[in-house]
């Protein structure tokens, strides 16, 4: 998948308890989602490159996480 084929917007609900690892790097074959293609991605550019982490909090969706 090239960027040309990659979704211009993706819009994922995440339920409590599940948790999603989403693709900054624009190599994954299952964008939006990270495969960890990143990782080759990283060996060649030095690039610390990673993926955003979300979950759904299992308690008050409203308080921001305090780690
Ligand atoms: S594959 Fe792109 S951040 Fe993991």
């Amino acid at each position: 998948m090239n960027h040309q084929q990659h979704p211009q917007r993706a819009e994922l609900c995440i339920l409590p308890g599940e948790r999603l690892s989403l693709c900054r790097c624009w190599l994954s074959k299952t964008f939006p989602l990270c495969d960890g293609s990143h990782k080759a991605y990283r060996e060649i550019t030095q690039d610390l490159v990673g993926p955003v982490v979300v979950w759904g909090k299992e308690e008050d969706p409203f308080t921001p996480p305090t780690d």
